[in-house]
C-alpha cells in the first residue's frame, strides 16, 4: 500500500537517511526502531509531508505521493512532542478534527467519550491543556488523532511518558483497536520489547539506514548483523575459526584451548546458516536465555564452556547469572526462569561452572579479521 524507494535525508552536507527502502501493507502495524539519533522522526516526518525528501520517492496505492503537500496524505500524525491546541481544553482537542468534517453532534459527543474512555482520561474533559501530566497529554494527543481513523497513522512514540503499567495497558488498547478499525500504524518507539510485542514488522534503524526488517521472530531469532542483535535484547558472543562443515552443520574450533563448538541449523526453517568457506572467522551468537548454568560438565550433546560465575542476579522471573570465560577476557549472560529448583541457592559467586547450549540455538555469522 505505502512503498519507500531509496529514500535519502540531507540537511546542508549531513546525511541524516540514506538508502531507505520499505514497503508497508494495509492494515499493518510496522514500527520503525532504532537509537536516539537514528533518524525514525525524521523519516516520519518525511512520510507525512512536512520535510521534503532530498532523494528517492514515497508511493501510495500506485501513485506518487512524496510531491503533494501534508494535507492532501491521507495521513494522521501523533507527534513526538505532542502539539496540541494550548488555547482548548481535553474535549475540544479531541474533538477537533471530527468539528472539521462536521460529525453531527450526537455522534461527534458519543465518539470524543469512547476514545477518552479508552486512554483513561474520561474524567478530564473540561481540564486546560496545561494543566496536565506529560503522560496525560499524551493520552490526549493519541486520542485526537485516533478519533479521526485515518487510513495511515503515524505515531511517534505515542507511549513514552506513560509509567510501565499504564504503558503496558494502552498497548494493549492500540493494538485492539488497531486490529478492530484495519488502521495501518507505523509505529516509532527506541524501547526493542514494546516493538517486538506490538509489530507484525520492524525495521531496524542504524546511524540513519535500515539494518534489517523482519517480523519479531525474525528479528530476534535471526538479526543480520551485530547492531540488530545487540540492540534487540543481549546476546553472547563465542568466536571462532571455521573446522568442518556438513550438510546442516558447522564446528569452529574456539579459543586457546581450540573448543570445538557445533551450530546446527534449526528444524522449522526460522535461520539458514550462512555460506561459510573453511578456516574462515565466525562468531556464535546465543541468546542469554537460550543458555543453562551448571555445576558438572554436561552430555556430548550441548556445546559447552567452562567458567567463573562473577555475579547471580535475582529478577524477578528469571535469575540472571554473569559467568567469566576460563580465560578471563569475556563475560557471558545467562538468565534461567525462576522455578522452585534453579531458585535454591546452588549457586555462589566465585563458583566453578559450565554454561551450555544447544547447537540450534547458536546463530553463526561469518566476521572478518583474525
Ligand atoms: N532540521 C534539522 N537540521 C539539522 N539536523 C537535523 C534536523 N532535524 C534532525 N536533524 C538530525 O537528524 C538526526 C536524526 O534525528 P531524528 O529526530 O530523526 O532522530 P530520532 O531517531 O527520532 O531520535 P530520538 O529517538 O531521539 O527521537 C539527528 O542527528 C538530528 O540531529
Ligand atoms: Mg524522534
Amino acid at each position: 500500500m505505502l512503498e519507500v524507494k531509496g529514500l535519502g535525508k540531507r540537511y546542508d552536507d549531513h546525511w541524516v537517511l540514506q538508502k531507505i527502502s520499505l514497503s508497508v501493507r494495509e492494515g499493518e502495524f510496522f514500527s520503525l526502531l532504532g537509537p536516539s539519533g537514528c533518524g525514525k522522526t525524521t523519516l516520519l516526518r518525511l512520510l507525512a509531508g512536512f520535510e521534503s525528501l532530498s532523494e528517492g520517492e514515497i508511493w501510495q496505492d500506485g501513485g506518487r505521493i512524496d510531491l503533494l503537500p501534508p494535507h492532501r496524505r491521507q495521513f494522521n500524525t501523533v507527534f513526538q512532542k505532542y502539539a496540541l491546541f494550548p488555547h482548548l481544553n481535553v474535549w475540544e482537542n479531541v474533538a477537533f478534527g471530527l468539528r472539521m468534517k462536521r460529525v453531527p453532534p450526537l455522534e461527534l459527543s458519543q465518539r470524543v467519550s469512547e476514545i477518552l474512555a479508552l486512554m483513561q482520561m474520561d474524567g478530564f474533559s473540561k481540564r486546560n491543556i496545561s494543566t496536565l501530566s506529560g503522560g496525560q497529554q499524551q493520552r490526549v494527543a493519541l486520542a485526537r488523532a485516533l478519533i479521526n481513523r485515518p487510513r495511515v497513522l503515524l505515531l511517534d512514540e505515542p507511549l513514552s511518558a506513560l509509567d510501565l503499567r499504564l504503558r503496558r495497558q494502552m498497548q494493549v488498547e492500540l493494538l485492539s483497536l488497531q486490529r478492530r478499525l484495519g488502521h495501518t500504524f507505523i509505529f516509532v518507539t527506541h524501547d526493542q520489547e514494546e516493538a517486538l510485542t506490538l509489530s507484525d514488522r520492524i525495521a531496524v534503524m542504524n546511524a540513519g539506514v535500515i539494518e534489517q526488517i523482519g517480523t519479531p521472530q525474525e528479528i530476534y531469532e535471526s538479526p543480520r548483523s551485530q547492531f540488530v542483535a545487540e540492540f534487540i535484547g543481549s546476546m553472547n558472543f563465542f568466536e571462532g575459526c571455521v573446522q568442518d562443515i556438513r550438510d546442516e552443520e558447522v564446528i569452529l574450533s574456539s579459543g586457546a584451548s581450540k573448543r570445538a563448538l557445533l551450530v546446527r541449523s534449526p528444524k522449522g526453517g526460522i535461520r539458514r546458516l550462512p555460506q561459510l568457506s573453511s578456516r574462515a572467522f565466525a562468531r556464535i551468537m546465543v541468546r542469554p536465555e537460550k543458555l543453562r548454568v551448571l555445576k558438572t560438565q554436561p552430555s556430548a550433546e550441548s556445546n559447552f564452556l567452562e567458567g567463573m560465575l562473577k555475579e547471580v542476579l535475582y529478577q524477578g522471573p528469571t535469575t540472571r547469572f554473569l559467568v567469566g570465560s576460563k580465560e578471563g577476557v569475556q563475560t557471558y549472560i545467562v538468565d534461567q526462569p525462576n522455578t522452585a529448583a534453579t531458585i535454591k541457592k546452588i549457586f555462589v559467586p566465585g563458583d566453578r561452572v559450565f554454561i551450555s547450549w544447544l547447537p540450534e540455538d547458536g546463530i553463526l555469522m561469518e566476521t572478518h579479521g583474525a
